[in-house]
């Protein structure tokens, strides 16, 4: 394609790596900074791996006791272990190397709810808080391997007490504050929490969220849970529960002695997250110590071009796995310097955004694709009133960028300064899968290009489960080596992880999503493959939205469907039949959503809700969703096979009902 045709079609031209403009510092250079580089790096890191890891180790991760083997197992008999013999400690990695090296230079950047309420944490001020933090477990009794629930607010205190679990080897399970009690509790159940950090309330976008009062609520079910550790995030009084409740600042200011770092084994359990699956119950991720660091740390340095003297900020909300992983871990452990947002980008208005990359002179800037497609349509004035020239990077997560959007976030946001890195990963991976390097990387608006170093990808035909080789193949996206920093397990269902993700197809690791390979080899990630839908970039189970409808005595039965939203990827639509002898009502309605929030949270929320009289089902019984999909997404003239419906009758008045809101 020529310049003037891709000026003429942008969304389908291709973007050469930027050459280094006038913001890139003067004494730095890309760390990756040629195709070939990249090139000659993927090679060594899959014909080679254990040279190529065992120098990213060394080069990013301070071990206490040295590791002897780099990688043994197989994503087939799903028992890979790395970096065994080590010894290590995260905290230690993240926070006490770099209050020796660089005391005052800032970890943490805290842009608080409400503007104007920014504060920085530097590294010295980091040790001592995550020492503190770790003092108070101690004096809870707490010992290597327990498990800590976090459910908390956007605040550095969150990543303090992320961190304080490491330093003492105690497992961290960060629940997103967003989740109801019910899902919180069966998160604390399922991981046998011994107690939870929270605070009194949170604050988002204005709005208060009373995060003990859940915890409390959640607490009536969850028998393991001893302690609560409440920081004072408003000062709001909460009750607190003699013998169980401890304040955060009260029970910190005790703590006098400082509390070293426990050197763990490489592969003991670091972190459980809790993600969507296919079925109703929500898998709770396994992830363990050094492969974790190795593969967040490089991939930080590397995706984002990331060092010395840089802020890094990344929108996501530590209940996920993009604000554990950089958020939180791999900027901290390059030392430098994280800025962790507690807001809405819409608040107080759609400029938030961006008047926080001014005041914090933020360099490299990763949020969401549903977050830029809705920026995007209120218009370019939010990004012109500000002026954004300390931005050299900007990039995205979590769900597949429309080409409309990724150019518009280049040239408004990024002023064709600023390279576009698509991310794709999952929370199973730890840390990228497939991503441009901003400087070696020519990019196509919404593909995520190649895949990052020790990253072999596969496309496998879905129903032979053959390797489609070559370019101009679609088919299911596999992985076939192991890389650093895999979940290892599902917390208490290996067999749940072994089906799902290693004898899916033989001997690799499925992602669950769709993917085409093109002409010149770049990968477009098209979606899941199975029954989980990504609104906004959050990840939920068909199955768990229909459990907690069911949960609803008016409703009989319930189907739920996701289907393409402009704005937020995908969105819930749930077809709803009511109890025999109940008439649908603008009241039944509510009652049904209100049920979803109590029992998943408000991200949940089903935005279509039909009440049908029957849905349709195989002759067996079982309910056709690509009926419901099609009908709900305005595609009812593409049905496709009917034969194996059982009354096709139902189908005309389920059009007609859509047909009112399509
Ligand atoms: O479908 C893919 C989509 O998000 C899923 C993973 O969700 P989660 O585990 O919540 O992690 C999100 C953040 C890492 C994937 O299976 N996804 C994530 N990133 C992209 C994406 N789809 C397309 N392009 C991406 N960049």
């Amino acid at each position: 394609m020529t310049v003037e045709e891709s000026q003429l079609n942008p969304i389908h031209a291709l973007y050469e790596p930027y050459p280094l403009t006038s913001r890139y510092p003067k004494d730095r250079t890309p760390w990756i900074s040629s195709f070939e580089q990249y090139k000659a790096m993927h090679d060594q890191s899959i014909n080679e791996p254990d040279v190529f890891w065992r120098l990213r180790a060394s080069e990013l991760v301070e071990f206490d006791t040295p590791f002897h083997t780099v990688c043994s197992g197989s994503l087939g008999e799903g028992n890979v272990k790395w970096f065994e013999g080590g010894k290590l400690n995260i905290s230690y990695n993240c926070v006490d190397r770099w209050a020796e090296k660089t005391p005052d230079a800032v970890a943490i950047i805290y842009e608080a709810d409400q503007p104007g309420g920014a504060k920085s944490v530097t590294y010295k001020e980091l040790l001592d808080q995550v020492s503190r933090v770790a003092g108070v477990f101690k004096s809870f009794g707490l010992e290597k391997g327990d498990t800590v629930a976090i459910y908390m607010p956007m605040v550095p205190e969150a990543a303090i007490t992320m961190l304080a679990c490491t330093r003492l080897g105690l497992v961290h399970n960060v629940v997103f504050a967003g989740f109801s009690a019910h899902s919180l509790a069966e998160r604390i159940r399922d991981s046998n929490a011994k107690a939870v950090v929270t605070s009194d309330q949170g604050l988002r976008g204005g709005k208060i969220i009373h995060n003990k009062k859940i915890v409390d609520e959640a607490l009536l079910t969850c028998s393991s849970v001893t302690k609560v550790l409440v920081f004072e995030r408003t000062g709001a009084e909460v009750p607190m529960q003699q013998g169980r409740d401890v304040s955060w600042s009260k029970a910190l200011s005790e703590q006098n002695e400082f509390v070293p770092p426990v050197f763990v084994d490489s592969e003991d359990p670091m972190f459980i997250l809790y993600t969507s699956g296919s079925t109703g119950k929500p898998k709770g991720l396994l992830h363990t110590t050094a492969g974790y660091l190795v593969g967040v740390a490089m991939t930080t340095k590397y995706t984002f071009d990331l060092g010395k003297d840089d802020v890094f900020c990344c929108s996501a909300d530590i209940g996920w796995i993009t604000g554990h992983s950089y958020g939180v871990y791999g900027p901290l452990s390059l030392g430098v310097t994280t800025v962790i947002f507690e807001s809405v980008p819409n608040y107080p208005d759609a400029s938030r955004f961006w008047k926080t990359v001014d005041e914090h002179k933020i360099t490299q800037f990763y949020t969401a694709p549903t977050a830029i497609r809705s920026l995007r349509r209120l218009g370019d004035d939010f990004v012109n009133c500000t002026d954004l020239s300390s931005l050299r990077l900007i990039a995205s997560v979590g769900e597949p960028i429309n080409p409309e959007a990724w150019v518009w976030y280049k040239s408004v946001v990024g002023k064709d300064l600023c390279p576009v890195v698509d991310t794709y990963w999952q929370t199973e991976n730890g840390s990228h899968l497939i991503t441009p390097l901003p400087f070696a990387t020519t990019t196509k608006p919404g593909s995520a290009t190649f895949p990052m170093f020790g990253i072999e990808p596969a496309i496998l035909d879905p129903n032979t489960g053959e390797e489609l080789t070559g370019p101009n193949v679609k088919g299911v996206l596999c992985i076939k080596k192991p890389w650093p920093s895999i979940a290892r397990s599902i917390l208490g269902d290996h067999d749940r992880y072994l089906t799902t993700y290693m004898h899916a197809y033989k001997g690799v690791y499925f992602t669950g999503d769709a993917a085409r390979r093109d002409e010149d080899g770049y990968y477009w990630i098209s979606g899941r493959v199975d029954d989980v839908i990504n609104v906004s970039g959050h990840r939920m189970s068909t199955a768990e939205i229909e459990s907690a409808i069911i949960q609803n005595e008016s409703v009989a039965e319930s189907a739920v469907v996701g289907i393409e939203d402009e704005i937020t990827g995908q969105s819930i639509c749930a077809f709803v039949t009511l109890q025999a002898g109940l008439k649908e009502s603008d009241q039944i309605k509510k009652s049904i959503i209100a049920t979803v929030r109590t029992e998943i949270g408000p991200i949940a929320t089903p935005k279509n809700l039909i009440l049908v009289n029957e849905l349709p089902k195989t002759r067996s019984g079982k309910i056709i969703r690509r009926i419901l999909r099609k009908v709900a997404s305005g595609e009812a003239d593409q049905l496709g096979d009917l034969s194996t419906m059982s009354d096709p009758s139902l189908l005309a008045p389920l059009v007609e009902k859509c047909c009112r809101w399509v």
